[in-house]
């Protein structure tokens, strides 16, 4: 069989030619994880992550379906004062996964976005504002980042002015290095920050999301203090660093497109079709999160056993020829659009919606602002954050006018 190493660094700036062999010489591939030595089936080819996604053989809760010994070596790599923060839906199967998304799931439908419109673009506005004056900015610290988080922040009703921690213990308890002391010490500050802003919200209750939730905790058997400790954390990661890879990629996708973005600019009627596009094209979230084998499964021919990991590879999906005409070509007005950036069945993406509105923001606040934007460095000097499951520029230095 083919041989590929998806974790290999050099692929960080462009995993497309790598996806493309993939899906193209080996659509259905097992290779061997290098931190924990196990296999990991990847998925390629579009047809196949769907199916996947949709697929009940295969889920998140190993103990309901796997023997006691994989469970216990599973869990020994798991162990330690980061593992509380993993019991959030998307690491759980229906029925947990139903309660808990349930318990949010109003305040993310598109209709309860639409009216933060008016809110985001005054927080996008403020934020360029700043910028006044200023003919170098880098787009990832001064917009990109800030805008999500403010966003999810004042929804959840935690303090913006912490969001420079946020980003650091984010950056460290997402991307490690893995079992290092660093990484356990972010995540116990990060989990005793939550702890302590679920307490104070406790005492002081008021009209935002983090309330609510603590009002379902309290109602007992609908969410316990762990779950709630965990909702907050994966709304806090999901909602930022996600959508700051959308405005981030999305950018530079555009000024290595300047076709493109000069029809967005001259009609801004393209933004919907335009923010789809940039999903598909440059996806913020490379790979989905693994799922486990509960049965031998069959996909493409091979079969997958029992007991062993899945990835559906999002970023090659998206890319798939068979779904997507001329796949490596930008195309603003590209209708359909089937991508998967979000998933599909039960975990797709509860920040859709936000996340769709947020970046209609900002490219249009960013193309209104400035009649000029370009790349201020060589795109190969760009940095990518060394994580393959969120895909993402450090920083992305612009000359502005
Ligand atoms: C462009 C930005 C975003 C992208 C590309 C994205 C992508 C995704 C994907 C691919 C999944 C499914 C992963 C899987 O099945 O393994 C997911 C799940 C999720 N996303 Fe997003 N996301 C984005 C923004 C957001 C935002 C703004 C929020 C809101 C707070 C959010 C909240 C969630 C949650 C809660 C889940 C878990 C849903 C479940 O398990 O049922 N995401 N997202």
């Amino acid at each position: 069989m083919a041989s590929f190493d998806p974790w290999d660094r050099t692929h960080l700036p462009d995993p497309h030619a790598l996806y493309r062999a993939m899906r193209t010489d080996a659509p259905v591939w097992r290779g061997i994880g290098p931190v924990t030595g196990r296999p990991i089936w990847f998925l390629t080819r579009y047809d196949d992550c769907v199916a996947a996604l949709r697929d009940s053989r295969l889920g998140k809760d190993l103990e309901r379906h796997l023997d006691a010994e994989q469970v216990a070596a599973e869990r020994a790599l798991e162990a330690g004062p980061l593992e509380p923060l993993g019991r959030n839906m998307l690491f759980v199967d229906p029925p947990d996964h139903t309660r808990l998304r349930r318990l949010v799931a109003k305040e993310f439908t598109p209709r309860a976005i639409a009216d933060l419109e008016p809110r985001i673009a005054a927080i996008a506005a403020d934020l360029l504002d700043d910028l006044a004056g200023r003919t170098q900015i880098d787009l990832v610290a001064d917009f990109a980042h800030p805008l999500p988080v403010t966003v999810i922040s004042e929804m959840l009703g935690i303090p913006i002015e912490d969001r420079v921690r946020f980003r650091r213990w984010v950056d460290v308890v997402l991307r490690g290095p893995v079992g290092s002391d660093q990484q356990t010490l972010a995540g116990m500050e990060f989990i005793a920050y939550l702890n302590d802003a679920i307490e104070s919200r406790r005492s002081a209750p008021r009209n935002d999301l983090l309330t609510a939730l603590i009002n379902a905790e309290e109602e007992g058997d609908r969410l316990d203090h762990t779950e709630l400790l965990a909702m907050v954390f994966l709304l806090l990661v999901a909602g930022h660093e996600t959508t700051v890879n959308l405005i981030g990629n999305g950018t530079l996708a555009l000024l290595r497109n300047p076709d493109e973005l000069a029809r967005l600019r001259a009609e801004p009627s393209l933004m919907a079709t335009g923010v789809e596009e940039l999903l598909r094209y440059e996806g913020p979230v490379g790979v989905a999160t693994s799922r486990w084998a509960f049965e031998d499964v069959d996909y493409g021919g091979v079969t997958i056993p029992r007991g062993e990991i899945v990835i559906p590879v999002l970023l090659a999906a998206n890319r798939d020829p068979e779904v997507f005409p001329d796949p490596d070509r930008l195309d603003v007005s590209r209708d359909p659009n089937r991508h998967i950036a979000f998933g599909s069945g039960i975990h797709l993406c509860l920040g859709a919606p936000l996340a769709r509105l947020e970046g209609a923001i900002a490219f249009s606040a960013l193309l209104d602002r400035f009649e000029q934007i370009e790349l201020a460095v060589p795109v190969g000097d760009l940095e990518w954050n060394e994580d393959f499951f969120l895909r993402g520029i450090r920083t992305l230095p612009l000359d502005v006018a």
